[in-house]
């Protein structure tokens, strides 16, 4: 009975994972929920009024253009400007609802059926189910600790099939990035291979240690009249219910998405838009979330990494911590969903087995937790890792 594109992806891992979690929370046990990739703040207060406003005060009850509103747009445009050195018009920039939909819009947009996209590992799964609904094929790179992609990593896998690279940094769920003298290598093998990129930057604000982010579509006009730079709001402004993100490339391929938009979901949630306006107008609180997270990424690495066997990895970014469990795999855990379910089982502590970003070996920890839900965390992964070398 359902159509057979159906069954040529996965549903979300992390989704079905946190509804077992909330199941076995209903039964009345107390369960460290670190699988969710979204913030654990309350999003700024000038967002919160700038909704009320456009409800109550302003009456933003209708359609708006489908790309998004022309005010929203000139924002975002004037936030790439300032912040990350590119220069987009309004008409080169698309509003969805949410940036994993810019993503599907994108990847329809560009890939036909049998084209390759090429994406590193390890990676939100979404992108290659998303590449899988476009019919494209994946091509991926395994890269392995401290997972830092390489242009010389990209190289061998580009082929006469290559439409699309797919770039995510800082990534989810390694945390690392990527630096400008990298970016520039990249940049120049898209420009020499033809190929597009679309790079991923919604953890752009989330960097640790004084990092900058430079957006590669800032490396000069070849590269930007070549890459979709998609972003949003959930990650940085702590609004990831809201659903707003964005894309932001060359006239034609936002047109390409725009007509698709307007066949599908129409323009994003008019409240919604009309509120993110004055996401802009906050730079304060992304820079206190992320304070935040580098301490409490700070303590979970000084601790984890005392854990024998355990493979702790310093994140850049985001907040994830990527861990290494190969030495602890064993007959009774013989694979990170196992290892992870045990971990769930024996200790209530839940994260994400590493199959979920196609690296085996590995579980993702979110730190958007608090610090005594952290701590908690680490005696209950002691004990464990104690309980399987003993
Ligand atoms: C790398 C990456 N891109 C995009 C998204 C989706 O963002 P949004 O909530 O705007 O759809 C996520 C969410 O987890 C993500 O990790």
């Amino acid at each position: 009975m359902i159509a057979n594109r159906i069954s040529q992806f996965l549903p979300s891992p992390t989704l079905s994972l946190n509804a077992t979690i909330k199941k076995m929370q209903s039964e009345g046990q107390e369960v460290i929920n670190l699988t969710a990739g979204e913030p654990d703040f309350q999003p700024p207060q000038i967002l919160k009024e700038a909704l009320v406003k456009a409800v109550q005060e302003e009456n933003h009850h209708h359609y708006t253009p489908v790309s998004g509103i022309v005010e929203l747009r000139q924002a975002i445009a004037q936030k790439y400007k300032q912040e990350n050195d590119i220069e987009y018009t309004p008409e080169e920039i698309i509003v969805g609802t949410g940036a994993k939909q810019v993503l599907h819009n994108t990847l329809l947009s560009l890939v036909n059926p049998s084209e390759e996209v090429i994406v590193h590992t390890p990676i939100w799964s979404t992108y290659i189910e998303q590449i899988k609904i476009a019919q494209g094929i994946p091509v991926l790179i395994d890269l392995k600790p401290p997972f830092q992609l390489r242009a010389e990593d990209i190289l061998p896998k580009i082929s006469s099939k290559t439409k699309v690279l797919i770039l995510n940094y800082p990534c989810n769920p390694t945390g690392m990035t990527i630096d400008t003298p990298e970016l520039e290598k990249i940049a120049g093998l898209a420009i020499k291979h033809n190929f597009w990129i679309i790079s991923d930057e919604i953890y752009e604000k989330i960097l640790f240690d004084r990092r900058k982010h430079t957006s590669i579509a800032s490396l000069g006009l070849d590269t930007k009249n070549r890459t979709l730079t998609v972003s949003g709001l959930s990650k940085s402004h702590a609004i990831t219910g809201w659903r707003l993100g964005w894309g932001c490339g060359p006239k034609q391929l936002i047109e390409a998405m725009t007509n698709l938009q307007s066949q599908t979901t129409s323009g994003a949630s008019s409240i919604i838009q009309q509120a993110a306006i004055s996401a802009f107008l906050d730079t304060e609180s992304s820079i206190r979330m992320t304070q935040a997270y580098q301490e409490r990424r700070d303590f979970l690495v000084r601790e984890l990494s005392q854990i024998k066997d355990l493979d702790v990895f310093t994140p850049h970014g985001t907040f994830y911590l990527f861990v290494g469990i190969s030495k602890l795999l064993n007959s009774k855990y013989p694979n990170s969903a196992a290892w992870c379910q045990g971990l769930l089982e024996k200790q209530r502590v839940a994260v994400v087995p590493g199959e979920s970003f196609l690296a085996e070996g590995y579980f993702r920890l979110s730190f958007a937790a608090s610090i005594s839900d952290l701590q908690k965390t680490v005696k209950r992964i002691q004990h464990f890792c104690s309980s399987i070398n003993s």
